[in-house]
């Protein structure tokens, strides 16, 4: 019976309130509309692999359509601050501003560390992070929308509110548009970081071919002085036949002499070019590194004269053997003073020392049994090394110098060798006077 009644009056409103009832109804599924249409756009933007920049500026544009706001700012979450990085319609000069702020306690900080949405309807009676945004002609009031990822708050999106606000009542939307800026967020900057990696692993990639040139290049000229070798000494030998027979009181003996000498250069610098290529790399043996150092000197002579460099050497006496091979230890040594060729583009001084020391070995890198060592010091009065390049310089494939002039593998070559064989080597340098490396070996007992 009660029912029955109920259902009359309601029909009875029901039709006196026809008209206002379908108003409304057509006004929200308006709303509706643009609402799905917002969302569309932004799923859209999320979907396609644009920059970061892009779609924030998207999905900005989207937010403000939707709740027909005019001013806004979006900022990047960075340690302790925030960076920001797309705004819409504020003043250049006021974003310039509040280009980075700290996370502070105010509404900023509040909405980043509860990860929850700050409406505040009266910025100006609110200790704002960004300072003077009350003073922005129309603005009464903010939405400081946190821009969450799964596991943390990327970024922030702050809507200037210019008339009292209406759409505080979507809160869930916003909340919900809110968490997916965060997840395009954090993918923009999963992609970014690929993108670095993948130009790094290329960079990498082209010195290793370099490098494979360099090798390829190194066994040819090893190829070519075997096949030069002999028939350089056929000829050589035909000529001091040739000189023996004509005698000394021929003037032509003259002529023969000369060409005589020429072979023996041409000899010298083809056993130097094997010397180089490493035909017996692993040979290893009692090595005078006096002796070793005078070669590589040799070796380098022209181009220490040309750079205009002096050199200096004080290569201690009696010195022990060292138990190594000899051509890596020459590379060593042609590693480090190349180095300092390159550092000393206006000329300079190289010096070398050697000398011998006892001391307790250092268990973890030295074997045990040795207590003396043979200390090598190269020391050159170049540009020095950048404090926060120091521990860096041993690394493979760092380098400091342009693409095709460095390979940055010098260094980390010539550490591999030394520890190799039981020593250590240690840097020390000044910016604008010069760099020091002091390599220690096992001395033979
Ligand atoms: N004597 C030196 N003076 C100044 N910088 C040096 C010196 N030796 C090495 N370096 C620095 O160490 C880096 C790595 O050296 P290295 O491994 O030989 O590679 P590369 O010479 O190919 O750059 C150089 O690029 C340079 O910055
Ligand atoms: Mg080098």
């Amino acid at each position: 019976m009660a029912s029955k009644r109920s259902a009359k009056i309601s029909k009875g409103i029901a039709v006196s309130d026809k008209n206002s009832e379908k108003r409304k109804m057509l006004n929200a599924l308006a709303k509706k509309n643009r609402l799905l249409a917002a969302i569309n756009n932004i799923a859209i933007a999320i979907g396609r692999p644009l920059h970061l920049e892009e779609l924030l500026n998207t999905a900005q544009e989207e937010i403000l359509n939707l709740l027909n706001i005019k001013k806004s700012i979006v900022y990047l979450v960075n340690d302790n601050k925030l960076d920001a990085i797309t705004y819409r319609g504020l003043n250049e000069d006021f974003v310039r501003q509040v280009k980075t702020i700290d996370i502070g306690n105010g509404p900023a900080g509040k909405a980043i560390n509860t990860k929850k949405i700050i409406i505040v309807n009266d910025i100006s009676s609110s200790h704002c992070e960004i300072m003077n945004v009350s003073k922005i002609k129309g603005i009464k009031g903010c939405i400081f929308m946190p821009l969450k990822s799964k596991e943390r708050v990327m970024g922030l999106l702050i809507l200037c509110l210019e008339s009292p606000n209406p759409i505080i009542k979507e809160v869930n939307l916003l909340e919900s548009i809110s968490n997916h800026l965060g997840t395009l967020i954090e993918n923009a900057l999963l992609f970014k970081e690929k993108e670095q990696a993948y130009e790094e692993l290329k960079a990498i990639q082209d010195r290793l071919i370099q490098m494979e040139t360099l090798t390829a290049i190194g066994k040819l000229t090893a190829g070519l002085a075997h096949e030069i070798a002999t028939p350089l000494n056929i000829i050589s030998g035909r000529a001091e036949y040739l000189l023996s027979e004509l005698g000394e009181a021929d003037i032509r003996s003259e002529n023969l002499k000369v060409i005589i000498s020429q072979i023996e250069r041409i000899t010298e610098l083809v056993k130097r070019l094997l010397t180089l290529a490493g035909s017996e790399k692993t040979k290893i043996e009692n090595v005078n590194i006096n002796n070793v150092i005078s070669d590589m000197l040799a070796f380098m002579e022209r181009k220490i004269i040309n750079s205009g460099i002096n050199i200096e050497t004080f290569l201690g006496e009696n010195l022990p053997f060292i138990k190594i091979n000899q051509h890596r230890l020459q590379q060593v040594f042609i590693n480090i003073i190349s180095n300092s060729l390159d550092a000393m583009q206006k000329g300079g001084k190289i010096s070398l020392r050697t000398y011998l020391i006892m001391e307790e070995a250092k268990p973890e890198i030295m074997p045990s049994r040795h207590r003396s060592f043979i200390c090598t010091e190269i020391s050159d009065t170049g540009c020095g090394i950048e404090e926060k390049h120091i521990n860096k310089i041993f690394d493979p494939f760092f380098t400091t110098k342009k693409s095709g002039e460095g390979t940055g593998l010098g260094l980390a070559i010539t550490k591999s060798i030394i520890e190799e064989y039981g020593g250590d080597i240690e840097v020390k340098s000044s910016v604008g006077k010069g760099t020091t490396f002091i390599i220690r070996l096992p001395a033979e007992e």
